[in-house]
């Protein structure tokens, strides 16, 4: 049994770090600003939650104290987190050097570095702060999760319309299958390599426009497919395939399947 640190251990891949840590008999600790108090929803038997923030430092040496790996599965999406991104990230890798923690594992995006918006920049800034830590280090790379598409089909469908890139296809991945190449890479053991990277896609290749219409059949939506072109360097990075890695086939849940259980 090792006891495991989930950074993030509330969020959507997080929890499901924790679910399966739990599972397999490992003791676990949560880092998050909001942790659900004992015995509330969301919270799991045989996991410690910790309010920690990795943009201040709060919390993290209690939670942190006894483990052997940490798991980094922290967002910054915009404003002052995304700002705070990277920079969080090595102040949790220099608490858990602090606390005599031996490896770290962090997820990651596929191809971050090669798309210049500042959402992708800042995880390609954390990778390099990974690859440059004291630490033993695994960044994990996983392509878009199910649920991503999940989310802009239904925010469009909201006003009728959903909305297809132009030319644009997805690897999409299941945020749990995304969570087990985290364990698994938290688990196994010491590596020559200091800094390893691995990545990690879905079973599929799907145009945007067949998971819009297998997202409609699923979900009842009536939304009208509205295709739009995606002008710069987001738009280029999906027309050029940059989100696809088909020889890194990892998950085997695909889109429609895990709609079904849904
Ligand atoms: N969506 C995709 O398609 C995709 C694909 C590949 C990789 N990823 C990456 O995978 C990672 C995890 O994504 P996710 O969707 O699971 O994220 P999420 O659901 O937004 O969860 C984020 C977690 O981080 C915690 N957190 C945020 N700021 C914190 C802080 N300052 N201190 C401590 N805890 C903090 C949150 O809890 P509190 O708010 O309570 O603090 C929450 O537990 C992200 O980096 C994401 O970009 C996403």
């Amino acid at each position: 049994m090792t006891r495991i640190c989930v950074a993030g251990g509330t969020g959507q891949v997080g929890r499901e770090v924790v679910r399966q840590a739990v599972q397999l008999g490992h003791d676990v600790s949560v880092i998050s600003r909001h942790p659900p108090g004992p015995g509330a929803g969301g919270a799991y038997d045989g996991a410690d939650y910790y309010r920690a923030d990795v943009t201040t430092g709060e919390g993290l040496a209690a939670a942190l104290a006894g483990v052997a790996v940490v798991i980094d599965c922290l967002e910054g999406r915009s404003g002052r987190a995304l700002k705070d991104f990277a920079a969080g990230g090595a102040r949790l890798l220099d608490a858990a050097h602090h606390a005599g923690i031996r490896k770290a594992v962090l997820l990651s995006i596929i191809n971050c570095d090669q798309v210049p918006l500042r959402f992708y920049r800042s995880k390609a800034d954390k990778e390099r702060i990974y690859a440059a830590s004291a630490l033993e280090t695994v960044t994990v790379r996983a392509t878009q999760f199910h649920s991503l598409l999940v989310q802009l089909f239904a925010a469009g469908a909201t006003v009728g319309l959903i909305p297809v890139v132009k030319g644009a296809r997805f690897q999409t991945m299941a945020p749990g299958e995304a969570a087990s190449a985290l364990l698994e890479a938290a688990v196994e053991g010491p590596s020559q390599e200091l800094h390893r990277v691995r990545t990690v896609g879905g079973p599929e290749v799907n145009g945007m426009a067949e998971l819009a219409e297998t997202w409609k059949h699923h979900s009842g939506s009536r939304g009208r497919l509205i295709r739009l072109p995606l002008p710069g360097a987001a738009g280029k990075y999906l027309r050029e395939g940059g989100n696809l890695v088909p020889e890194h086939r990892y998950g085997t849940e695909t889109f429609a399947g895990w709609l079904a259980k849904r």
